[in-house]
């Protein structure tokens, strides 16, 4: 299937494909797939494809290599972000966004981020930094990328986080934290625990999240 380096990112593009979709939505959703640390393009699909099966999917391979894997932005340790890196990147990738949507002619007011570790951490990322990007965001495994100075209007968008309750990477108030400030933007979170659940997602999550998709967004506009 279609991957390109193209518009500065390496990236796999499927547009909506089912009928249904084109018969009860003029412009589809998108899901913009954001893979955890030494992931790449293809990571979630399967995934995405479970949570939005009638969404087009735009999924960015992370530029930063510094580890010699790909991520979204550089990391000085474990859980330590390297904050000057994680807003240009992230305005890079809310830049390319914008390119992309207009280029395979997608609606850029329906865009949803699904992302699992680094992923959902960049995707808080842009919903701190850059809220225009995204209508909504599911993040798994996520933690406080940063505190912005001003604070975004997140008002009425609707985040899904699931976080594992004894995950070894996400210390639990990091997940509480992301939850309360996304919150106080204004954004919906609904947040789930997984109990006793480390970093690896379940299928349960999965299913969960599917169904915060369909009742948020299926009949979006
Ligand atoms: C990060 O670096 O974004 C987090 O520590 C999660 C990860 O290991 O990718």
């Amino acid at each position: 299937m279609p991957i390109v380096n193209d518009l500065g990112f390496i990236h796999y593009v499927e547009f909506a494909s089912a009928k249904s979709d084109r018969e009860t939505h003029e412009n589809p959703t998108t899901l913009l797939l954001l893979h955890g640390t030494g992931g790449n393009e293809t990571d979630l699909l399967e995934m995405g494809k479970q949570i939005a099966p009638e969404a087009a999917i735009i999924s960015p391979r992370g530029k930063s290599l510094d580890e010699g894997v790909p991520r979204y932005f550089r990391r000085l340790a474990e859980g330590l972000f390297d904050i000057e890196d994680l807003k240009f990147r992230a305005n890079e990738l809310a830049d390319f966004v914008r390119a992309a949507m207009r280029k395979y002619n997608l609606d850029p007011t329906r865009v949803v981020a699904v992302g699992y570790s680094n992923g959902a951490n960049i995707a808080a990322g842009l919903l701190l930094l850059r809220p225009e990007t995204l209508a909504g965001a599911v993040l798994f495994r996520a933690m406080i990328p940063l505190v912005p100075e001003n604070l975004p209007d997140l008002s009425e968008k609707p985040i899904f986080m699931a976080a594992g309750e004894s995950d070894p990477i996400v210390p639990k108030e990091q997940a509480e934290g992301l939850a309360t400030l996304l919150e106080k933007c204004g954004a919906l979170v609904t947040l789930h625990w997984r109990t006793g659940g480390a970093h690896a997602l379940t299928k349960e999550e999965i299913v969960l999240a599917r169904e915060w998709f369909a009742t948020n967004f299926i009949s979006f506009g």
